[in-house]
């Protein structure tokens, strides 16, 4: 049965306030998607959305050197962590960074049009050009969430983590993975401790810690060239109430 693609709201008109969350929802209109609410238009390339408050840096990178660097991903399939990802990251759970996905029937959302043309490919379940620290969708409304190798890549990892908590629903799961490969200037901005510790949530009792490994992440750089890289690997479970 194919995974049924979830509901997209609108980041431009998205608001919190004493009343609660206020969100417009995105349905087939004009060239692309218009949210219901502002009328705000969102593009489909390939029949793929891209919803994002400002889609043009999304729409721009869409380049020949994105498609060498999905290639990379979609020809790394085999390795400890990609099994072991296959196993705990079930259809219908959310990939933030997804790149081509690490199994068919997920929901893969990712910046690169190139990685998401590859991960539909390759049988996702739903693809979305978005960035994963405004993601357009509800809280609450996936049963797993993965964030696999990728916090490492970003600016404010910690906004990462809490948008993957705001999207598990209670009861739900986070599954986690980072080779700490950071790149970019200064110093890392998490430790392995930081991670383990879901960034605190574990201590403050929002999430159990139920599984870690350190697992290898074979990434077959060039055809003749494979990169291993040593990764930490979790699963957290989401408190109930
Ligand atoms: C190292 S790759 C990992 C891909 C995949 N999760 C895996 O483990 O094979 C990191 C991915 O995160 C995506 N990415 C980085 N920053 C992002 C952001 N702010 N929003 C959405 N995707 C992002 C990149 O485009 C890339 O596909
Ligand atoms: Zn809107």
């Amino acid at each position: 049965m194919p995974t049924p693609s979830p509901m997209l709201v609108c980041p431009r008109c998205r608001r919190a306030d004493a009343g609660g969350l206020h969100v417009g929802t995105l349905d087939p209109g004009g060239e692309g998607l218009r949210c219901q609410a502002c009328g705000a238009e969102y593009p489909l390339v390939d029949g793929i959305p891209v919803v994002a408050r400002d889609c043009a840096p999304l729409l721009a990178a869409d380049t020949p050197a994105g498609a060498a660097l999905a290639d990379i991903y979609a020809r790394s399939t085999a390795g400890p962590l990609q099994d072991w990802l296959r196993g705990v990251v079930p259809v219908g759970a959310l990939e933030l960074g997804g790149g081509v996905g690490v199994r068919p029937g997920t929901v893969v959302l990712d910046q690169g049009l190139p990685m998401l043309r590859l991960a539909r490919g390759a049988g996702a379940g739903a693809c979305v050009c978005a960035d994963l620290l405004d993601p357009p969708f509800l809280p609450g409304a996936f049963d797993v969430v993965v964030l696999a190798n990728v916090l490492d890549l970003l600016i404010d990892p910690l906004l990462a983590f809490q948008q993957a908590f705001a999207l598990a629903g209670p009861g739900g799961r986070l599954v986690v993975t980072c080779p700490y490969a950071f790149t970019g200037d200064g110093p890392p901005r998490f430790t392995p401790a930081d991670l383990g510790g879901g960034f605190g949530a574990v201590q403050a009792g929002a999430l159990t810690l139920v599984e870690a490994h350190e697992l290898e992440w074979p990434l077959r750089t060039t055809a003749r060239l494979t990169q291993v890289h040593r990764t930490d690997a979790f699963v957290f479970e989401k408190r109930v109430g």
